[in-house]
């Protein structure tokens, strides 16, 4: 991390986790654990969790995020929700381009391009998901493959409107396995994103830019992971179903 360039962003992201009740539970236990976080702390929790979550959370220094947005702003899209919808509910985050969204529901890069500009234009902060599949690292096109999916997420985004998008690195290889990238791996694929945006836009866009990692990132690595420069926060999976393990992430990037 380097706080005096960036802000440092953990985020939780819950998935297909946690009923209304279990919510309640769960942000009750952290709000207290992470009141004095120097990083900005998000829980990005299920669409039917989304209003208990910022009612728990108002007056507290946690955010609230969703975890997908249609590009659309209204009209016939059965089962999906649009950005004003999110906005005006109190949420100021939502997940885009997560690798289980591309894996199983046909997110493509140009359809993240178009929910992340859907989701600026309303006035969400976006943490978009990139990151390279096993067999993608295996054949060494890692580097160019995330710098791919950065540029075009990133096409037609004003350069005014960077301060509203962290992008997060996680390689498919790390979600959920236990198997963590090194630190200097995810240091080395966060600073070649850092280098696209600063190719797309400039050096002083790249440097204000937060990247964090996900994939596996837990209570025990946070800390050398988040040491690395290229490391602005991360975007935690399991881990965050935890308060007193997600706490302790925070409490690492709060350092
Ligand atoms: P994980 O998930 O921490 O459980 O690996 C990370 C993510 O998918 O955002």
């Amino acid at each position: 991390m380097n706080k005096t360039l960036r802000k440092a962003v953990i985020a939780g992201n819950w998935k297909m986790n946690n009923t209304r009740v279990e919510t309640k539970a769960l942000i009750n236990d952290l709000i207290p654990l992470v009141k004095d976080a120097d990083c900005e702390v998000v829980v990005c929790v299920p669409f039917t969790n989304l209003e208990t979550a910022v009612n728990l959370t108002k007056g507290t220094n946690v955010k609230v995020g969703a975890q997908n947005v249609h590009f659309e702003k209204s009209g016939a899209f059965t089962g999906e929700i649009s950005a004003d919808m999110l906005t005006e509910m109190g949420v100021e985050y939502v997940v885009v381009g997560h690798s289980e969204r591309r894996q199983y529901f046909g997110e493509t890069n140009v359809t993240v391009n178009k929910r992340t500009k859907a989701a600026v234009a309303a006035g969400l902060k976006v943490l978009l998901c990139v990151g390279e599949l096993l067999e993608e690292r295996e054949q060494g096109i890692t580097d160019e493959l995330v710098a791919l999916q950065t540029k075009i997420a990133l096409q037609g985004i004003d350069k005014a409107d960077l301060n509203k998008i962290i992008i997060a690195y996680e390689p498919v290889w790390a979600i959920g396995t236990g198997k963590t990238a090194t630190a200097d791996q995810a240091n080395e694929v966060c600073a070649v994103i850092r280098a696209t945006v600063a190719k797309i836009y400039d050096q002083a866009a790249a440097d204000a830019m937060t990247i964090q990692y996900g994939g596996s990132m837990n209570a025990g690595n946070a800390a050398e992971l988040l040491s690395k420069p290229d490391v602005d926060g991360g975007l935690i999976g399991g881990a965050s179903l935890k308060a007193a393990d997600f706490a302790t992430i925070i409490n690492a990037a709060s350092k």
